[in-house]
This record gives C-alpha cells, sequence and structure tokens, in this order.
C-alpha cells in the first residue's frame, strides 16, 4: 500500500514518505481493492472527532484509474465509517480529484488551500 501510495500521490510530486509520517498511521483504518493478489487502489480512515472521520491517501493504480475502483472503494470506505458510527466523512481532496468526489455527493467546504504543494479543498459529506 505504501508503494501504490508512493507512486501514485508523493512521486509525482517529487516527494516520499517520511517513517514518522507512517509510523502515525498504525492505529487507521486502511481498506485496499485487490484482484487475487494485484492491490488495485487503496485509501484509509483516520477519527477526527467523536462521529467525524477523515478519508485519506486515496489512490488508484495509473492503469486503472477510471474503471470504478475508487468508486467501489469510497462506497467500503462510507460503510465502514456507518458501522463504526460515524455521521460525517470530511477529507482534504486535491483539485484535480474535486469531479470525482463531488459524483460521490462530496461537498466543498472553505477556501482553497496548500498541501503537499499542490491545491487542495477540505470535502465533507454526512453519512
Ligand atoms: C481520483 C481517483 C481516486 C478516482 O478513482 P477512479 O477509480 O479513477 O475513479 P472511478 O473510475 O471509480 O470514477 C467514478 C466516477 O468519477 C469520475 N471521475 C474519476 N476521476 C475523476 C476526476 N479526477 N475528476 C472528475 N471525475 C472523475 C468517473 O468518470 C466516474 O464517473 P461515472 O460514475 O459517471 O462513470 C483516481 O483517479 C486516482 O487515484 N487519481 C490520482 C490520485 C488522486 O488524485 N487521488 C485523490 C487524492 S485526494
Amino acid at each position: 500500500m505504501v508503494k501504490l501510495r508512493e507512486d501514485i500521490l508523493r512521486h509525482p510530486l517529487g516527494l516520499t514518505f517520511l517513517p514518522e509520517e507512517l509510523e502515525q498511521e498504525k492505529n487507521n483504518l486502511l481498506m485496499a481493492a485487490f484482484e487475487d493478489d494485484q492491490m488495485l487502489g487503496c485509501c484509509m480512515l483516520v477519527e477526527e472527532k467523536p462521529q467525524t472521520v477523515r478519508l485519506r491517501q486515496m489512490a488508484v493504480s495509473n492503469d486503472l484509474q477510471g474503471k470504478g475502483v475508487g468508486k467501489a472503494l469510497m462506497n467500503f470506505a462510507e460503510n465502514l465509517a456507518r458501522d463504526r458510527g460515524y455521521k460525517k466523512i470530511t477529507m482534504h481532496a486535491r483539485d484535480n480529484a474535486i469531479g470525482f468526489y463531488e459524483k460521490l455527493g462530496y461537498k466543498k467546504s472553505g477556501a482553497e488551500f496548500k498541501e503537499v504543494t499542490i491545491p487542495h479543498y477540505v470535502m465533507e459529506k454526512s453519512l
């Protein structure tokens, strides 16, 4: 999963993960889509505050984007969040992915900001 995330989310920006960043993820809910042994996509959920969970690190393998893997992962993540009692999902969405999340019912909240060198927006959805 770290390799997929580096390939899709970090290396294109000339960045990599620091061991201390990965260390902080140990208690997050990590999930991935597979075909046989191949990981097709991944994401994670981390509690932001009681009843609100934050989606992070959503990535689908380059050659498989646009085939429904991301949507399936989002449905899985939302169901998991509901099962755990969360009422809201929030995220820092990359500008290039806003349309993807809007199709799934997420709304922008607040102004654009920079993270990992690129524009992002907070997006959220009630579960
Ligand atoms: C953004 C990403 C997670 C979407 O996953 P995906 O598997 O490619 O998306 P899906 O095939 O499930 O698409 C679901 C719907 O969203 C649309 N969509 C997908 N990516 C989109 C985008 N970047 N902008 C607008 N619409 C998009 C699809 O056309 C599809 O529409 P439809 O239901 O009308 O057919 C994936 O493309 C990705 O990993 N991109 C690079 C990394 C990234 O930006 N991650 C997000 C970080 S916040």
